[in-house]
């Protein structure tokens, strides 16, 4: 079919306000917005100020009843437990009014935060969903960050409560979240009134009396309780979600509810090609924003089943998990990371476990989180026989800034690019004057205001620190921190980030923020902290330090402790496994680390001395540690 992107696209440049109005109306609204966009309020204006309406009732109660209640809501499939479950429409509603009914008894109410500590579980949407019928605001924190993240989470959101679980699960190790936990709210200033845990039965927990309950007592003691949407205005906040941003203090990323609501649910039939009914599968985790777009809310918007998936793509208990998982719950759509398949490629090169699965009610695979490599997506493409789909977003937008959309007809593929723009977004490359350049150039890709719906309004409290991250390089543009080209075709080809953001296995992670945990260690007189080049993460941190004088323990033990003390302030998830102590680091005559160069000689990329060295027999001192690790690739 040819693809009716161009026709809508165009159809939104003429008239964004009608095609927005057009969405919105998708949606259920206790009062209905006038407008779509509202110049007047928030920082680049604001969308479907004046409507009042509810998230929760839009992926619940409205579904119910229009009779969608038996059909499953949630499939959870936990490969790392054994255990699986459906749960209706009907079912999920009456639970999430159940802890709805719990957490207002609690004192949470309307604009109140609740942070969400949890693995991947049913009750975890349980927790998001009953937030958002209460008008409360969630943040989800992933379970993979150590305590002391959790706490700056908790005292910057100044959470009333928490929910959390006893445990989670990795291959071979239970990981006790409440410790975690308790320890969190030990260091944070601001302390959370109450906590609710649900206990697991591989690891149960000792509750503190007074302060922690029992997510299943409070469930049985509410059961059948209704409790009513509270209405909301599309403006209210929805959720928080912090991701990492040049420091170690993570950007509060705030998403409203009415324009969140309209911009996903256009995205699963438009962009993602599935009708409602069919099963949709986001293999990502709750703590990251694919998890919130399309495990939790864009899926129910649009009256998706969704899978809640506890396991990995590989060692749960094979590299046929997705396949088995796709044949046994007939998934439509996969949406996951590329590492994911780079995973699942390295175990089982040949595919030879896809043979033992019936793929055929399978359409697409769509990849986002990091550049998909051509190389991965031909794999994939080869041995799957659907369309494999590369689309490019940030936590910030919550949705696809560029992609190849589905459900309108896809345009050509192209190795390497997620394609084109979507509808709201005007997306441009300039340079760092805020010039256009030429197709084909390399340059800052920016979007020209406003965002469009769905997209982040502020950062949680912090409205200067918004201003100053992605509006005030380039007056009138959203800087995405992205750069890259477009190229003659109009297709966008996302290089590499302009700040020091890095992406291991699809995970967004500051080594700013790690260069703060390593100088935590009392032997470190400076260091830096470089992403490098790996075939299955895609990146991975690696960090250079120098040690004090007179320090006489040996380089190895302070490495480790490094390692140890980047695990323990950040968690595991950073995944720093690598240090080097080196006896200088390189340096501009103005005294800047050139980790950009660093990461071009361990990555083998051609790379020109800095004219502004003050040492260069210091980067020989470097190529050499790196070689003698085996870190340095082959020159290209
Ligand atoms: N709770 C506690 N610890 C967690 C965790 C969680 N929810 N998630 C990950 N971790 C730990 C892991 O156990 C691992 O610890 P280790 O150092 O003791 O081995 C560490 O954090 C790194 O985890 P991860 O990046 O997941 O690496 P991995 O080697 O365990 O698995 C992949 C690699 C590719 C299989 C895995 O990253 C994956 O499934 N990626 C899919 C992509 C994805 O979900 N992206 C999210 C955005 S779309
Ligand atoms: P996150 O906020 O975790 O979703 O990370 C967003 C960042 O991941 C983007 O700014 C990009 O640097 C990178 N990214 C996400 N999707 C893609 C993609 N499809 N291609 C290239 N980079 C991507």
């Amino acid at each position: 079919m040819a693809s009716a992107y161009g026709e809508v696209y165009a159809e939104w440049r003429a008239d964004p306000e009608k095609f927005w109005m057009d969405q919105a109306a998708a949606i259920d609204w206790f009062t209905k917005p006038e407008a779509a966009f509202d110049p007047s309020m928030g920082a680049y204006g604001s969308w479907f100020t004046g409507g009042i309406t509810n998230t929760c009732h839009n992926c619940l109660d409205r579904h119910v009843s229009a009779g969608r209640g038996e059909q499953a809501a949630i499939i959870y499939d936990s490969p790392i437990t054994g255990a699986k479950r459906t749960i209706s429409y009907a079912e999920m509603l009456a639970d999430v009014e159940a802890f709805a009914g719990a957490l207002s008894d609690k004192g949470v109410a309307k604009g109140d935060r609740v942070v969400i500590y949890m693995p991947m579980v049913p009750e975890a949407l349980v927790a998001m969903l009953a937030c958002a019928r209460l008008g409360a605001i969630h943040s989800v924190v992933f379970g993979g960050f150590a305590a002391s993240e959790l706490a700056t989470r908790i005292e910057d959101s100044q959470a009333k409560l928490v929910v959390s679980a006893s445990c989670g699960i990795e291959p071979g190790r239970i990981v006790a979240y409440k410790p975690l936990l308790d320890e969190a709210i030990e260091l944070s200033a601001h302390k959370p009134e109450a906590t609710v845990i649900v206990q697991r039965d591989e690891h149960r927990c000792e509750l503190i009396k007074g302060r922690d309950h029992d997510y299943h007592a409070l469930m049985q003691a509410n059961a059948g309780r209704k409790v009513a949407c509270t209405p909301v205005a599309a403006t209210d906040p929805l959720y928080i979600l912090y991701t990492s941003g040049t420091t170690g203090q993570p950007k509060g990323v705030v998403r409203d509810n009415g324009g969140h609501m309209a911009a996903l649910h256009w995205s699963m039939n438009a962009i993602y090609g599935v009708k409602p009914g069919e099963v949709f599968w986001a293999a990502s985790d709750i703590g990251w924003v694919v998890g919130h777009s399309y495990i939790v809310y864009a899926p129910l918007l649009h009256g998706n089943t969704t899978i809640v998936f506890e396991g990995k793509p590989v060692g749960t208990p094979d590299a046929g998990t997705f396949w088995r998982v796709i044949a046994e719950h007939d998934v439509a759509v996969l949406f996951t990371a590329p590492t994911a398949f780079r995973a699942i490629r390295k175990e089982d090169p040949q595919g030879s476990l896809i043979k033992d699965y019936d793929l055929s009610g399978f359409r697409a695979l769509f990849l986002a989180g990091e550049r998909a490599d051509p190389d991965t997506i031909q794999w994939a493409e080869r041995l799957l026989g659907v369309p494999v789909i590369d689309h490019w977003w940030q936590t910030e937008t919550g949705w696809t800034i560029a992609g190849n959309p589905m459900g309108l007809g896809l345009l050509p593929i192209k190795h390497g690019s997620p394609a084109v723009p979507m509808p709201g977004y005007d997306v441009q490359v300039i340079d760092d004057a805020g010039h256009p350049v030429d197709a084909g150039t390399l340059g800052n890709i920016v979007v020209k205001l406003p965002l469009p719906p769905g997209c982040l309004p502020t950062l949680w409290n912090a409205e200067a620190r918004f201003q100053d991250a992605y509006l005030a390089e380039f007056p009138g543009y959203y800087k995405t921190a992205d750069a890259g080209y477009i190229d003659e075709d109009g297709y966008l080809f996302i290089m590499a980030r302009t700040d020091d953001i890095i992406n291991v296995a699809g995970h967004r992670l500051s080594t700013g923020g790690m260069e703060e945990a390593v100088s935590g260690h009392p032997d470190v007189a400076e260091c830096a902290v470089i992403g490098i080049a790996d075939t299955m993460k895609g990146q991975i941190p690696a960090g250079f330090i120098v040690i004090n004088s007179g320090v006489e323990r040996s380089e190895e033990d302070v490495e480790k402790e490094v390692v140890k003390l980047v695990r323990e302030k950040i968690g595991p998830v950073a995944a720093f496994k690598t240090v080097m102590a080196v006896k200088r680091l390189p340096k501009t005559r103005s005294g800047k680390i050139l980790r950009a160069t660093m990461q071009k000689i361990a990555d083998g990329e051609g790379w020109k001395m800095p004219a502004t060295i003050d040492d260069p027999a210091i980067l020989d001192e470097i190529t050499e540690t790196l070689s003698q690790r085996g870190i340095k690739k082959p020159d290209a």
